[in-house]
């Protein structure tokens, strides 16, 4: 991909004033918008669900990158295709039956993705590389925005470049947690194609700016 992609989190504005939070993305660069869904158990943290997102469906004109970080995902994907994903994103740690949640998720009409903890090897994604739409690294633990980038995810990140090379797999590679305009641009020299930011984005005093900048770094 030769455009990195920029994916502001929602988790990072002021719940108060979503639809604000939706009309600056709609008026950036942003490419997508991403949505962390968060189910208390999976991870140690409640974010938000369906309702959230059916209502910045109404608004939204960019693509809805939906992270579930939750349990039994299978459960409720036919749900985040109602409300409005575009993309469906669960994570590896939560799927025993793996193969079969992305088939559902296609079957549905999105486009499938797997998330992987800091700590779940590249080596497991092998036997499902080629079946899905994208790859979420996972750079801080799953369950709350603001934390720091953990650098250990350099090396994965081309690691998978490597893998989706060799297998001639089109997953995109996204990565989220920590990611600001100071460490952009190495995360895409390592193999990334799309960068979520929600604290650097949502908490700077421009968000517009701060996307435009973000994209510029990721660019250069
Ligand atoms: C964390 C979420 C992230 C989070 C990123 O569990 O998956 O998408 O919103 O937030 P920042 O950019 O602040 O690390
Ligand atoms: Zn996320």
């Amino acid at each position: 991909m030769s455009t990195p992609y920029i994916a502001p989190s929602l988790l990072a504005a002021d719940f108060l004033h979503i639809a604000q939070a939706v009309d600056i993305i709609n008026n950036s660069e942003a490419d997508w918008l991403h949505l962390d869904v968060m189910d208390g158990r999976f991870v140690p943290n409640i974010s938000f669900g369906m309702p959230i997102i059916a209502a910045v469906k109404k608004m939204i004109k960019k693509t809805c990158d939906v992270h579930l970080m939750i349990v039994e995902p299978e459960k409720y994907a036919a749900d985040f295709k109602k409300a409005g994903a575009d993309i469906l994103t669960v994570h590896y740690e939560t799927c025993p039956h793996l193969h079969r949640n992305i088939q559902q998720i296609k079957d549905l009409g999105m486009k499938a993705g797997v998330a992987i903890n800091p700590h779940t090897t590249i080596g497991q994604l092998e036997n499902i590389i080629t079946d899905v739409d994208l790859i979420l690294v996972m750079s801080v633990n799953p369950g709350f925005g603001g934390q720091s980038f953990i650098p250990q995810t350099y090396q994965k990140l081309r690691q998978l470049r490597k893998l989706i090379n060799e297998t001639g797999a089109k997953a995109l590679i996204e990565v989220d947690g920590g990611i600001s305009a100071h460490n952009a641009a190495d995360i895409i020299h390592a193999g990334a194609d799309v960068l979520v930011a929600g604290s650097s984005v949502f908490g700077a005093p421009d968000p517009v700016k701060a996307i435009a900048e973000l994209k510029a770094a990721a660019m250069a």
